[in-house]
């Protein structure tokens, strides 16, 4: 397993449209692996393959305290929705920024296992909320999206003024 880089907002790459994975092979195992490796060392709670610039339909995530309940989800589809939630997020892929965001409480998401067995989830509460984050990510969508232009130029000028602190 290998840490891999994870990609800052406002990079371009961000902005890539995943596309379906067809074969569940090593190199999917692989990059399973490395991304839940770079998710628990972050530390994170979900990570969407566009985020360390593969640019396949592959998320991990773990909600639990202890970080012992890794799931894998690959070519996630929700086909339903239901409610409204609004809580503080954050992302890997810009740090030091959380905002709150409107995401729909309760998902149904139908994915792909690592056997390459279709699955159903109901999901609600933190876990529709992540799925739900790191779905947009394969559709090219940062949190910030979601918000206003004005607190989007506000996370684009904080962030600009860390990367000269830390260059
Ligand atoms: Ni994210």
């Amino acid at each position: 397993m290998s840490l891999l880089p994870i990609l800052r907002f406002p990079d371009p790459r961000l902005k890539k449209i995943a596309v379906p994975v067809l074969k569940i092979d090593d190199s999917i195992r692989k990059l399973v692996a490395d991304m839940a490796e770079t998710m628990y060392e972050a530390p994170g709670i979900g990570l969407a393959a566009t985020q360390v610039d593969v640019h396949k339909q592959v998320v991990v995530i773990d909600t639990s305290e202890e970080k012992n309940d890794l799931r894998v989800f690959i070519n996630p589809v929700i086909e339903q929705c239901a409610g409204q939630q609004t809580g503080e997020e954050g992302c890997l892929s810009v740090p030091g920024i959380y905002n709150k965001v409107e995401r729909a409480e309760r998902v149904n998401v139908r994915y792909m296992d690592l056997d390459g067995k279709t699955q159903t989830l109901q999901a609600d509460g933190l876990l529709a909320v992540c799925i739900q984050h790191e779905m947009d990510h394969l559709n090219g969508k940062v949190f910030v999206d979601h918000l206003s232009q004005l607190k989007q130029t506000r996370i684009r000028n904080k962030l600009a003024k860390q990367a000269r602190v830390t260059a």
